[in-house]
């Protein structure tokens, strides 16, 4: 069914599937690979390519001629989104949140380059807020005559997960081991959702890992299973959510949008062992969390794991300071006159 569901292809897939060797030696996985979701190769790549290739579909079927977004100051989906609504000839703005700034950084120097016109709502990151003042755009923009598309957060509806169905299906394909793990970020639930509907589909006894960077997990179990509802509607497809088993982990994170100081030994570690580049906003602390879990006989060392990497390598770009003074403490680097 899902074959038959409209989609524009953004992304290039399928990912690799690659082993991280070193970090699997030095903690002790019997076999540690990872999804490089951080190549899907579109706008700087990342997760919500992979979503937006069903969201666009439905924007451009229903004839909108403008879509709007929301997210935090330096959200990977507002970048990817307005990158989409270009490629596809849409226009495209975007209400963001978050501390003051002076400098337009990462992300949000992407979302410039895309010319995404934007309202930001300093100091405020809520999404209740950003939701209410993008609807208040959307109707200013009916009022004017325009066909606003208002793409929730994160992208993730119902329909936008089923790009992790699809992923799922691809990694069913990478590898012949059908017990694995996979371990993910969650933010807004759509790339878990997706997945776990994927995983219920194409591979029976696979366990899909969340690890929050924002919300509680009670908050998690309840909009995950709402957007997994979403998707089986759509692809009409029977689910018994009494079978739905959600797990995640919400004690990886402090704030959203604030590095840890485990999410920054991971970003260095692997940089280090592995020459792969992880975020402070997401992957970071996924990493952080999947090691931690290991460590504590939470995740099975002896089973395949899977680390999925989900991008965000702008964001990298707005936290120079941290590394900056890693650069000067570690004295790696020398002026010559
Ligand atoms: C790099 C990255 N990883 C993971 C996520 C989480 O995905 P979701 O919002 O679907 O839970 C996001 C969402 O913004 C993201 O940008």
């Amino acid at each position: 069914m899902l074959e038959k569901i409209p989609r524009i292809k953004l992304s290039n897939l399928p990912t690799p599937l690659d082993e991280l060797k070193e970090l699997s030696k030095k903690y002790g996985f019997k076999k540690l690979l990872i999804k490089r979701d951080d190549l899907t190769g579109f706008a700087g790549g990342g997760n919500k390519a992979r979503k937006l290739e069903y969201d666009f579909a439905e924007i451009i079927k229903s004839d909108h001629d403008v879509v709007l977004t929301a997210g935090g100051i330096q959200s990977n989906h507002a970048r990817m989104t307005a990158a989409a609504a270009r490629k596809l000839g849409i226009d495209v703005k975007v209400v963001l949140g978050g501390p003051d700034f002076k400098k337009f950084k990462g992300n949000l120097l992407l979302d410039v380059l895309f010319s995404a016109e934007i309202r930001y709502l300093v100091n405020d990151d809520s999404n209740d807020h950003l939701t209410s003042e993008m609807n208040k755009w959307a109707d200013e923009l009916k009022r004017e005559g325009r066909k606003p598309f208002v793409l929730p957060i994160g992208g993730s509806t119902g329909l936008g997960a089923l790009g992790y169905v699809k992923a799922m299906h691809e990694i069913s394909q990478q590898l012949a081991d059908k017990k694995v793990q996979i371990v993910m970020a969650v933010g807004s639930c759509g790339t878990f959702a997706g997945s776990i509907l994927g995983a219920k589909m194409f591979f029976n006894d696979a366990r899909i890992i969340g690890i929050s960077v924002s919300r509680t997990s009670q908050a998690i179990i309840e909009r995950t299973k709402e957007i997994i509802l979403e998707s089986s509607e759509i692809m009409k497809q029977k689910i018994n959510m009494n079978e739905i088993k959600i797990e995640c982990y919400d004690q990886y994170y402090v704030e959203y949008g604030l590095i840890t100081k485990e999410g920054k030994n991971a970003i260095l570690e692997c940089a280090n062992l592995e020459g792969i580049i992880l975020d402070p906003i997401y992957t970071g602390k996924v990493m952080a969390g999947m090691i931690d879990l290991a460590q504590k006989n939470i995740i099975d060392k002896k089973l395949t794991t899977i680390f999925l990497h989900t991008g965000g390598l702008p964001i990298l770009f707005s936290f120079e300071d941290e590394f900056d003074e890693l650069a000067k403490c570690n004295k790696i680097y020398k002026k010559v006159q």
